[in-house]
């Protein structure tokens, strides 16, 4: 009995090793053996933000078999290793220790929220594996160190986009913030927010938090509400906003809700419905946009996952396209290579735009503002198409043919003509106060 269990143990253990060393003569993830080249990607897919890690896995599963459709990098199929961090900071780094250690990755996707990419690039940086965030929007994120990139844009530009929707389109001159106390996004929106909305004239007439999981907000909003604010900055995200939604109209406030990316989840409508109507959020894209490329984006992942794509799937997508591309120009998966083919990435045309990599390892790409339409009707909310707002020095590409041009366009951010505006849609009308 014994023995057999020692053999038993022997067996497992010589298995488990071979199984660590599968990749690579030296066991290191600097080699470029030839081989399957290994994508980590890491996401909370059972938390609180389950939806924002599903979205990018699928995202990511769409682009990978593209390319091994047609076949591989350079020939080399990709097979991505999935790890589910449950949207928690410790473990992030488990599963990126795991996945650039054990599983010997030759680069590592994620994450979305930026506190858990916080927690988990270090470990990436460590081990010299390439890693690629596609939407944490935390300055801090790419800051760790030279192995770290994303392509989305970042904080301080998206906290300056609403500020100056607020201002400049809204009209609004007193703003109250209600923000994440624990959540790396939402202490920096709240920065950028502020600074941006102050230089515009306005005034921050009331500020509280709240930490991720209370669902009783109703002390803080009775706060707000005595401020008289014009608009109330939510930059959260949307397991607690759609509550927020909720209680702000039950306590009678009449002010729209300004947010960020963060509120981009299907499951914001299921908990906030109604409540949400006329509120407004900075992202990365709109699926109305209607661009070919956009399109056929759209048309594809729906027919495959029944869902419309939020902006976490085009960025999940884009991310994985854009690391092919650099495995490409890099020739390989040398590490070093390879971080310098991503850093090298240049115009590169992404579901979520033109991606350019700046020094700082950050994409240099628009926003967009949306307008959440509720329909009374059909029990069912969208995020309408509002406006494209350009960062500094940034112009816009030619219009593409077919869209009819924007008019009246009102102060986008930056200068710069608005891209192509969706088209009409029945039902989602954009109300006054809106640049169209
Ligand atoms: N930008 C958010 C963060 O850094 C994550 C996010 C991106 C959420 C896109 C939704 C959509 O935490």
């Amino acid at each position: 009995m014994k023995r057999t269990i020692l053999a038993l143990l022997l067996i497992t253990t010589l298995f488990a090793s071979f199984a660590c060393e599968r990749r690579g003569p030296s066991g290191t993830n600097a080699t470029d053996s030839g081989g399957e080249i290994l994508v980590g990607y890491y996401g909370d897919l059972t938390g609180r933000t389950a939806s924002f890690g599903q979205s990018t896995r699928n995202g990511v599963e769409m682009a990978v078999d593209e390319i091994n459709k047609a076949g591989g990098v350079m020939g080399r199929k990709v097979r991505v290793i999935v790890e589910d961090d449950q949207g928690e900071p410790n473990k992030a780094a488990t599963v990126v220790s795991k996945l650039v250690n054990q599983d010997k990755v030759h680069a590592v996707l994620g994450e979305v929220a930026s506190s858990n990419s916080l927690a988990a690039a270090p470990k990436a940086q460590e081990a010299k594996v390439p890693m690629i965030s596609p939407s944490s929007t935390n300055p801090k994120v790419t800051e760790v160190g030279d192995y770290i990139f994303r392509v989305c844009f970042i904080d301080p530009f998206q906290g300056d986009v609403m500020a100056k929707f607020a201002a400049k389109n809204l009209k609004a001159t007193k703003a109250a913030i209600l923000y994440d106390f624990n959540s790396d996004y939402s202490r920096g929106l709240r920065e950028f927010f502020t600074r941006s909305f102050k230089a515009l004239g306005g005034q921050i007439v009331e500020e509280k938090s709240y930490t991720q999981g209370d669902r009783d907000f109703s002390g803080q909003l009775t706060a707000i509400r005595s401020a008289n604010p014009d608009v109330i900055y939510v930059p959260g995200y949307y397991g607690e906003v759609g509550v927020i939604a909720n209680q702000t109209k039950q306590l009678g406030i009449k002010a729209p809700l300004l947010g960020g990316d963060g509120w981009d989840s299907p499951q914001l409508w299921q908990l906030g419905g109604a409540a949400l109507n006329g509120d407004y959020i900075s992202n990365h894209y709109s699926v109305d946009d209607p661009s070919p490329a956009i399109q056929k984006f759209v048309a594809e992942y729906k027919e495959r996952f029944k869902l419309l794509p939020d902006a976490l799937a085009a960025l999940g997508y884009d991310s994985m396209k854009v690391l092919a591309d650099a495995i490409t120009r890099a020739n390989g998966t040398d590490s070093a290579k390879l971080r310098d083919a991503i850093a090298a990435t240049k115009n590169f045309t992404g579901v979520t735009g033109s991606i350019t990599i700046d020094k700082d390892r950050n994409a240099v790409k628009p926003a967009v503002v949306l307008k959440l339409v509720w329909d009374e009707t059909s029990k069912g909310g969208k995020f309408s198409y509002d406006a494209t707002i350009y960062p500094e020095g940034m112009t816009p590409p030619a219009t593409t043919s077919g869209a009819t041009p924007a008019t009246g366009a009102a102060s986008p951010a930056t200068a710069g003509p608005p891209p192509p505006p969706s088209p009409a849609k029945a039902g989602a009308s954009p109300g006054s106060g809106t640049n169209r």
